[in-house]
C-alpha cells in the first residue's frame, strides 16, 4: 500500500526512540513507554529520516535518491512504508499520534471490558443500529464491539486497532463463531480505508479527561473519509459536566500542596515551584472502587462542553467561563468533572456520580483551599478545550468565588 493516498504527508513520531540491541540490530520505539519494535533495516531508517521533517511520497523519493543509498523499486518502498507506519514510528502530518503504547496489551484493556455499565450500554445501542449495515469500528481493541455488531446482524464489519491488542481480537472473533463476518486490519486509522464506505461506525476513544486519546482528531478524520452519505456515527457526541463537590471528606487525602510540602520534607527540600503546578491538581479516582459521591455534590452539574462529532463546527476557542451555583452551606473542596456519552439520538451513557460506577471513574480539580461555601454563592470556573498538535485536553480551573447572585 506505501502512502495511504496521493499526496498524504507522513512525518516521522515525534519521540521516536532508536537504540541499537546487543547483537547491531537496531529497535524502534514510537515513545520512551512503548514496546521497542526489533529487526527495522536500513532502508526503514533511512526513510525515517527522510521524513524527520515531514514529506509527500515525491519528497521521500527525492531524499532517498539524495542520501547516498542504493536505490528502492516501488514494492520494497511499498513495504517500508508499510512497515514504519504500521509500528507507528511514522504518522500522517498534522494528525494525532496515538496513546498506542498503553493499549497494546489486552491486559490493559481488561477494566472497560469488564465495566458492565459500558459494555451493555454500547451493546444495546449497536444491537439496535448493526443489523442490515455495513460497520466499521476505529480501534476495535479485544474485539467485543466489533463481535456484537457481527452477532447482532450486521451486513458486513471491518475494524482496525494500532495495537497489538488486534490479536486478542481475532482469537475472541474466532472462539466466537464469527471470524467470517469480520475483517481486522491492524494499523493506524489516519493511514487506512475499509473496503468500502460504511453506514455505521463503531468507536470509544474517550479517557477520563474525554479528549485525551485525541478522539475530536481522529474521529473527525474517519467519519469524512469512512462514512457513506447519511451514515451514523455511534456515538454521536458526548458532553462534559462540572459540580461542585464537598463536604465527604471524599478520598480523604490532605490537599496536594501539603502533600508535596511532607513528601520531600525528609530530603530536606521545600517544593517552592512545585507549589504553584500544584494550585489546579487533578485526581482520578476509580469509579469501581467507591459508591459514587452523588450525595456529596454541592451544587446542579453544569455542561461545560457539548461536542456533536457529526457538527464541522469548530469547538469554541480559548477559555470560557461558567458559573456553578452552591445549593446548602458546607465546604467546597473541589470541582469534580464526568461525561456523558450520546451513543444515538436516544441512548447516553453517563459516567457521572448519579449513575453508576464506571470503568473512568471521574476527575477531580481540588480547589488550591477548601471554600466554606454558602447558599446561593456562585463559584467561577474557566474552561478551556486544547487541540494543540493532536493532543487533546479539556483544562479547568475554578477561579473564585463570585459575589452572590441577586436573582
Ligand atoms: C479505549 S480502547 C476501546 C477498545 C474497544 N473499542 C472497546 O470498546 O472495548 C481504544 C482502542 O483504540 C485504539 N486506537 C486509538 N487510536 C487509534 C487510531 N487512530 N487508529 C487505530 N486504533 C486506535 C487503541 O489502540 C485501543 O485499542
Amino acid at each position: 500500500m506505501g502512502f495511504p493516498w496521493p499526496g498524504a504527508r507522513l512525518r516521522t513520531t515525534p519521540g521516536l526512540v532508536l537504540q541499537l540491541d546487543g547483537f547491531g540490530g537496531w529497535l524502534a520505539r514510537h515513545s520512551v513507554s512503548t514496546t521497542a519494535v526489533p529487526g527495522l533495516r536500513l532502508d526503514h531508517l533511512r526513510a525515517l529520516q527522510a521524513l524527520g521533517g515531514g514529506g509527500d511520497e515525491a519528497a521521500l523519493v527525492a531524499a532517498l535518491a539524495a542520501d547516498g543509498g542504493p536505490p528502492l523499486d516501488e514494492d520494497t518502498l511499498d513495504e517500508v512504508i508499510d512497515t514504519v507506519l504500521g509500528h507507528g514510528l511514522l504518522g500522517v502530518e498534522g494528525h494525532a499520534h496515538g496513546v498506542a503504547g498503553g493499549f497494546a496489551l489486552a491486559s490493559a484493556q481488561l477494566p472497560m471490558v469488564a465495566d458492565a455499565v459500558r459494555v451493555a450500554a454500547y451493546g444495546a445501542a449497536i444491537t439496535a443500529h448493526a443489523p442490515g449495515k455495513r460497520v466499521a469500528e476505529l480501534g476495535c481493541g479485544t474485539g467485543i464491539l466489533s463481535a456484537t455488531a457481527a452477532r447482532a446482524g450486521a451486513a458486513q464489519v471491518w475494524a482496525c486497532d494500532e495495537a497489538d491488542v488486534i490479536e486478542t481480537a481475532r482469537s475472541l472473533i474466532a472462539d466466537n463463531g464469527l471470524a467470517d463476518k469480520v475483517q481486522l486490519v491492524q494499523g493506524r486509522s489516519f493511514a487506512l480505508m475499509p473496503p468500502a464506505p460504511v453506514d455505521l461506525l463503531i468507536h470509544e476513544l474517550f479517557g477520563t479527561d474525554p479528549l485525551e486519546e485525541s478522539v475530536l482528531d481522529i474521529i473527525r478524520d474517519v467519519r469524512d473519509r469512512w462514512l457513506a452519505p447519511g451514515g451514523r456515527l455511534l456515538p454521536r457526541g458526548f458532553t462534559v459536566w462540572a459540580a461542585a463537590y464537598g463536604g465527604a471528606g471524599f478520598d480523604a487525602v490532605e490537599p496536594l500542596p501539603a502533600r508535596l510540602t511532607a513528601a520531600l520534607a525528609p530530603l530536606g527540600l521545600h517544593p517552592g515551584p512545585l507549589l504553584g503546578a500544584a494550585d489546579h491538581p487533578v485526581r482520578r479516582p476509580e469509579g469501581g472502587l467507591r459508591a459514587p459521591p452523588a450525595a456529596a455534590l454541592r451544587g446542579p452539574p453544569v455542561a461545560v462542553l457539548e461536542v456533536d462529532l457529526h457538527d464541522d463546527a469548530p469547538l469554541p476557542a480559548g477559555a470560557r467561563r461558567h458559573l456553578l451555583r452552591l445549593d446548602g452551606d458546607g465546604p467546597v473542596e473541589a470541582i469534580l468533572v464526568w461525561f456523558d456519552i450520546a451513543l444515538d439520538e436516544v441512548r447516553r451513557l453517563s459516567t457521572g456520580p448519579a449513575g453508576p460506577p464506571t470503568h473512568w471513574g471521574w476527575q477531580v480539580h481540588d480547589l488550591p483551599a477548601v471554600i466554606n461555601g454558602h447558599d446561593g454563592d456562585l463559584l467561577e470556573l474557566e474552561v478551556e478545550v486544547c487541540t494543540e498538535d493532536g493532543l487533546e485536553a479539556v483544562r479547568l480551573r475554578a477561579l473564585r468565588r463570585a459575589a452572590p447572585d441577586p436573582s
